[in-house]
């Protein structure tokens, strides 16, 4: 039985000289709500658009619940929808046509109405069916491209980037409505620089960073390997001269706020309060923070070299 929802071969891409993914392998198992996040240029978005057949891969190949991207194009495609991270769409329709438009893509006639309905009903659009595309503002947009994801009810749902730009209302009636899927056993894959969005939602996560795949675990398990915690120090006043020993344990300093980032076994918290105390550092308040997803994604992507 094939347990894998997506499933990544050794793909290489090269554009030129840049070599933008670098030999990805790993598995999405159906069911999970999965986060790929990078920084900036990592290759998601490539890794994505290699996925939906969008871009072809110098080398490797990707399958999508078995069916291979290239050789069962149709069929890898009819099991999945994607966001694009873009917000590239024909003006020249209304919202109902380009949806009605989808869906006779994948086969589907009258019978997929009531999913539409429910479509524009869930995100919102109910009134703007009958609205051309190229009068909405770039929020509905991206809702019109999260119901074309969906009109032929994929296994596989992908989202790029689905809350950049987004307000707060979309934000939430899209986990919502992610949320849902998931628990009716669809297959999640979400890519955000919000990283405590998928703090809150990923099962597991892979980090890519330049081309490169630098974690894949359980969220539990990635959080648990990432040996720091943060110590919160509220200052009476923020005119201070840190000691040496502390300098390189500076997380933040901003405004009276200052952070240390202190190693669980190696960075005992009495000591740290003394040098603070030796040091003639008061504070009005402090307190001790376990390491959050964005710690672990910053030491593990280039953004953290030299820290
Ligand atoms: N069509 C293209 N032609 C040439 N280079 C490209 C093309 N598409 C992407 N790249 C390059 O490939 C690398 C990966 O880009 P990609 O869009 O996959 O990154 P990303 O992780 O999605 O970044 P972001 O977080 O900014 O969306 C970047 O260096 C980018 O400039
Ligand atoms: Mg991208």
């Amino acid at each position: 039985m094939v347990t894998a929802a997506v499933s990544i071969s050794h793909i290489h891409k090269h554009y030129g000289s840049l070599h933008a993914l670098q030999g990805i392998h790993f598995d999405i198992p159906k069911g999970c709500f999965f986060g790929l996040l990078g920084p900036n240029g990592a290759g998601k978005s490539t890794l994505i658009n290699i996925m939906a057949g969008l871009v072809r891969s110098t080398q490797g190949s990707v399958r999508i619940m078995d069916h291979d991207v290239r050789q069962q194009w149709r069929q890898a495609r009819y099991a999945l929808g994607v966001v694009p991270q873009e917000l590239a769409i024909d003006p020249f329709f209304t919202v109902y046509e380009v949806l009605r438009l989808q869906s006779g893509y994948f086969g589907l006639g009258r019978e997929n109405k009531p999913w539409i309905d429910e479509l524009l009903d869930i995100l919102n659009l109910t009134d703007k069916a009958h609205t051309n595309l190229q009068k909405l503002s770039g929020g509905m947009k991206r809702r019109v491209l999260i119901a074309l994801a969906l009109v032929h009810k994929p296994p596989v749902f992908v989202l790029d980037e689905p809350t950049a730009g987004v307000d707060v209302e979309l934000r939430k009636v899209l986990w919502e409505f992610t949320t849902h899927l998931h628990q009716k056993g669809h297959t999640i894959v979400l890519t955000t620089h919000y990283i405590e969005e998928a703090e809150r939602l990923c099962e597991q996560i892979a980090i890519l960073d330049e081309g490169k795949l630098v974690a894949l675990d359980d969220k539990a398990v990635l959080l648990a390997r990432y040996p720091y915690r943060l110590l919160r120090l509220s200052l009476l006043d923020r005119n201070i001269v840190l000691p040496t020993s502390l300098q390189d344990k500076v997380h933040s300093f901003l405004k009276d706020e200052l952070v240390l980032r202190l190693h669980r076994e190696k960075d005992h918290i009495g000591s740290i309060l003394d040098a603070l105390r030796i040091a003639n550092i008061q504070f009005s308040d402090l307190h001790t923070e376990e390491s959050s997803l964005e710690e672990v994604f910053l030491s593990l992507t280039h953004k953290d070299k030299g820290k």
